[in-house]
């Protein structure tokens, strides 16, 4: 689901406003990623160097600031969820044997297993730790049920693997769980640093969920309709992992038999990736799922527009609402 090497959209309002922030949370995690042990260092600056939109440590940055928040303390919270989300990846990696990520090996393939699986787990433990440092226990609070319920999200996603049952309903909650869950979590913990009220804290929970859920939309369109040099990941790699997404589901849904036998063949299959994968991509095409996803995806992120309304009027909530377009109309 991530770029290679770009910063959020550099051309972006967004962009340009977090800009001094996001380069002050790049150095941040240069000095936090430090250990004594070499290989951390070398895995934490593969990974870590090797690009990313930083859409979360982003949204850290513009909620604060939407939020009248004056100090510095919203850098490390850019960096601890930029490590939640990058420790996430490491272990998804591993759940997912992927192949590709960032147009790199993941580190389960460069480190194997069991180092990768470990580094997960520092990186983990290094955000935990840092969120203590910053002295608000409800800060510990938000970070930590975020990152329970992007574990629930990754288990349901793994129980449901092949699933061609899955509905569109229960696929809404894993997303909601892995994905959703700490850009909620990253916009309301930008809320607690600036002290707001129940009802911004509520906002930013629904601005953060809202575009959380059209990300993972559109990087499930993504997985089968993206450009593969640009993705950055391989094409029909959720299919291969037997992965059900909403452009499957509605292909399942809407094809005819035939569409729906050769969807079904290549759900699983590791060798699906000519003409097998080409097959499914045309009949998701024809039936419309990608406008379907894509719709669904519009839809949540005029949502989380909407919500930014109860907070004040500035350049940060004018530039927090370039985020909901950049995410739906992104390439990779
Ligand atoms: C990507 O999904 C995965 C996630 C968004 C969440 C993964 C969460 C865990 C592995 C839980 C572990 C958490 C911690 C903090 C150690 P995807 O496979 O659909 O996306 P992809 O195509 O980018 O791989
Ligand atoms: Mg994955």
């Amino acid at each position: 689901m991530q770029s290679q090497g770009q910063p959020v959209h550099t051309q972006t309002a967004a962009y340009h406003l977090a800009k001094d922030r996001l380069e002050l949370i790049e150095s941040r995690i240069r000095e936090l990623q430090a250990s004594e042990i070499p290989l951390i260092q070398d895995v934490a600056t593969y990974l870590l160097s090797n690009g990313g939109k930083r859409l979360r440590p982003a949204l850290v940055a513009l909620c604060a600031k939407a939020c009248g928040y004056k100090g510095d303390a919203d850098i490390d919270l850019g960096v601890i969820v930029e490590f939640i989300h990058t420790a996430s990846l490491v272990h998804d990696d591993i759940v997912d044997d992927a192949v590709k990520r960032r147009g790199s090996e993941p580190a389960n393939r460069v480190w194997g297993n069991q180092l990768a699986v470990l580094f997960g787990d520092f990186l983990y433990a290094r955000s935990l730790a840092l969120s203590v440092s910053l002295g608000k226990l409800r800060l510990v609070e938000v970070l930590t049920e975020a990152t329970s319920r992007l574990v629930e999200g990754e288990m349901l996603d793994v129980l449901h693997n092949g699933n061609a049952k899955l509905d569109i309903a229960t696929y809404m909650d894993i997303i909601d769980r892995k994905t959703a869950s700490l850009f909620a979590g990253s916009a309301t913990a930008a809320g607690v640093l600036a002290e707001v009220g129940p009802e911004e804290e509520a906002a930013l929970a629904t601005f953060g969920h809202d575009i959380g859920v059209a990300f993972q939309l559109i990087d499930d369109l993504l997985d089968y309709a993206a450009d593969q040099d640009r993705l950055g990941k391989q094409v029909g790699a959720d299919l291969r992992e037997g992965k059900m997404t909403y452009p499957l589901i509605h292909l399942l849904e809407n094809g005819t038999e035939d569409e729906r036998a050769t969807a079904l063949q290549a759900l699983g299959d590791p060798e699906a990736t000519g003409d097998g994968l080409q097959q499914v991509v045309a009949a998701m095409r024809r039936v419309g799922s990608f406008d379907a996803t894509r719709d669904v995806a519009i839809r949540y992120a005029e949502q989380a527009r909407t919500a930014l309304a109860v907070l004040p009027a500035s350049e940060a909530r004018d530039a927090l609402c370039e985020l909901p377009d950049f995410i739906v109309t992104r390439g990779h």
